[in-house]
């Protein structure tokens, strides 16, 4: 019986985190590293963006720092959007961690 309650009890506290988790939970996130953010940009996205603040000519498409200077843009939608392929880009095999490195690599060239 007691047993029973206890189950019952630590259920709800398990779903809650796993939403969370779905949705992202920066909350609990580790510190960004904007230099591992650059490395990767530099291995998995330089081919078709510029990925310096300078921004530049050199890549196929819309810049990272264009992309940082968007008014609306956020890193929690960087991270999300870096979740699902794009383009003909090969899903790279990026964690989330990777992910919220590159969005904070390329948030902070906002001017
Ligand atoms: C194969 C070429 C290619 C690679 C590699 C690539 N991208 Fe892109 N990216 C594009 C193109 C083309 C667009 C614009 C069209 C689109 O959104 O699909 C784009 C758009 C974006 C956008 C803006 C989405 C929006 O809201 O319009 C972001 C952010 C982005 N890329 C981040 C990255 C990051 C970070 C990497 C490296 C992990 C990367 N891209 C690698 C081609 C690429």
């Amino acid at each position: 019986m007691r047993r029973d309650q206890g189950k019952r009890m630590r259920l709800p506290a398990i779903r809650l985190s796993v939403a969370l988790t779905l949705l992202g939970g920066t909350g609990a996130a580790v510190a960004q590293d904007i230099d591992n953010g650059r490395r990767l940009s530099a291995r998995w996205c330089s081919e078709c963006h510029a990925i310096e603040p300078a921004g530049g000519n050199g890549g196929r498409t819309i810049s990272f720092a264009a992309i940082a200077d968007r008014p609306d843009i956020t890193s929690d939608m960087i991270a999300s959007f870096l979740r699902m392929p794009h383009a003909t880009m090969p899903n790279p095999p990026l964690s989330r961690k990777d992910t919220q490195d590159i969005a904070a690599y390329i948030m902070q060239m906002k001017k």
